[in-house]
């Protein structure tokens, strides 16, 4: 992945907002279970995002290893500095999905990709449901209701766009996309191309 994005980077301008994955559902779980509050608990988890971000940046030639942005400005004057900037949370209450989505809003992206780890948008979790439908493509007003509102749920779940990113991608009518973060030709593909070869096309 690293190896595309630095490729990438030559030709698109990009801005890559990293989860906290296992390791922030690991530092999530321990605090629930010793009682913190779930802001303690979103705190907890952008910290961890934060390191993830930092490691990738480790991984990139041309990236911002000497600052990981904590906020919006912060992220776009960096992004006028580099060709690709890493960076992962910014403040409690949503996820860095929410992150990707002002982000692109702010500096009026043409895509906004997020590469998780199922191959999609699925009518309802494939990872709990054999029978679950994947979506070639779904109006945003679907997937808000497939995502429960646009509401924040709790520290680490796992959904697919979080609320608040869906009502950003809603308001702003940015371009988004649901992919396998694995595929990495499908990345390519879409960045490159435009063209969807597996995943899911929000419709606004
Ligand atoms: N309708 C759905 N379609 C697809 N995946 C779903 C759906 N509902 C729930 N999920 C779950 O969402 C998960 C992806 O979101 P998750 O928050 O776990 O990962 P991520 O956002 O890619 O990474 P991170 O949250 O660490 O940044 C999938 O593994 C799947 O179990
Ligand atoms: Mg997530």
């Amino acid at each position: 992945l690293s190896t595309l994005l630095g490729e990438l980077s030559k030709e698109f301008k990009i801005v890559l907002v990293v989860g906290g994955g296992d390791i922030a559902r690991r530092y999530i779980d321990i605090g629930r279970k010793l009682g913190l509050d779930e802001k303690s608990l979103d705190i907890i988890g952008i910290a961890s995002t934060r390191v993830n971000a930092q490691f990738f940046t480790m991984l990139l030639e041309n990236s911002n290893k000497d600052q990981i942005p904590e906020n919006m400005e912060d992220a776009i004057k960096l992004s006028k500095k580099y060709s690709i900037i890493v960076m992962g949370g910014t403040t409690p209450g949503h996820s860095t999905d929410m992150v990707g989505a002002e982000l692109a809003e702010k500096v009026k992206a043409d895509l906004f990709i997020i590469a998780t780890n199922v191959d999609g948008i699925y009518s309802k979790d494939p990872m709990l449901h054999k029978d679950a439908k994947r979506f070639r493509e779904i109006k945003i007003d679907d997937l808000i209701k497939i995502v429960g509102g646009t509401d924040w749920k709790k520290a680490g779940s796992n959904v697919i766009v979080d609320g608040p990113a869906c009502e950003i991608i809603k308001r702003s009518r940015i371009k988004t996309y649901v992919i396998n973060g694995k595929s990495i030709n499908a990345l390519k593909d879409l960045i490159k191309n435009g063209r969807l070869v597996e995943g899911t096309e929000v419709k606004i």
